[in-house]
């Protein structure tokens, strides 16, 4: 019996965040948030000196792989360092879209991803997480929402933190990571053939989080 894998994918600020961590905690279930895998991923790698592309490819691989990274609650820590604010700036997630390019970066953390998938069950969110690390997830769901509607969320976001911002510099900057997400040769931002669209445009985040738990629901 395969331990349930709920997949939530889709671009830069589509609310995956937010729904995956609800429909967790409803369920009991574990969370992984790759994306933060990524960012502390090259947040290691520019402490480290390295450039952040190709030229230091197995470099930043072998940093992944090295990498003691633990969630506690809702703080990430890297070694005994918390580190989720720092890796939460949009700097931070332009740095993890240039090395989650990177093929071996990308193999370098599969291993820690499968290790996620413990009892009762895991909701996983991504880019990839139903077309690559976990394909015979029984639940994928390909999340989206307008660019204008995402940079809106983000600029709320970043407000609620007291962080003020641009919404013009937020959409020219999710659209340049969403751009580089879908178009790179490994594991691009795409929906996995089983997967089922959702629109969140249009919703609050409660009616997103009662659409998956009613998907969820139909296939149990
Ligand atoms: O989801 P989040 O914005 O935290 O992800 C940061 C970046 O990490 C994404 O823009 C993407 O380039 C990369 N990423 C990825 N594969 C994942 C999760 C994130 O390539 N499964």
């Amino acid at each position: 019996e395969q331990i349930p894998v709920i997949c939530l994918d889709g671009p830069t600020a589509s609310g995956k965040g937010t729904v995956a961590a609800r429909v967790a905690q409803q369920l009991g279930y574990h969370l992984l948030d790759s994306g933060a895998l990524y960012r502390i991923v090259a947040l290691a790698a520019r402490r480290a000196g390295l450039p952040l592309d190709a030229s230091a490819e197995a470099a930043i691989a072998d940093l992944a792989q090295q990498l003691a990274i633990r969630f506690e609650g809702d703080r990430v820590l890297l070694a005994s360092e918390d580190v989720t604010e720092a890796i939460r700036t949009e700097q931070a997630g332009m740095d993890a879209s240039s090395v989650s390019v990177l093929p071996a970066v990308r193999t370098a953390l599969v291993a820690l991803q499968h290790s996620f998938r413990r009892l009762p069950g895991l909701v996983a969110d991504g880019r990839d997480m139903g077309t690559v690390i976990f394909p015979d997830a029984p639940l994928k769901v390909f999340l989206t929402a307008s660019a204008a509607q995402r940079a809106h969320r983000r600029h709320a976001q970043l407000l609620s933190k007291g962080i003020s911002a641009n919404i013009a510099d937020l959409l020219a900057d999710l659209e340049a990571r969403d751009a580089r997400d879908m178009s790179r040769s490994t594991a691009p931002l795409q929906a996995a053939q089983d997967a089922l669209a959702l629109d969140s445009t249009q919703l609050t985040a409660d009616q997103t989080v009662g659409q998956v738990f009613e998907w969820w629901q139909q296939q149990q």
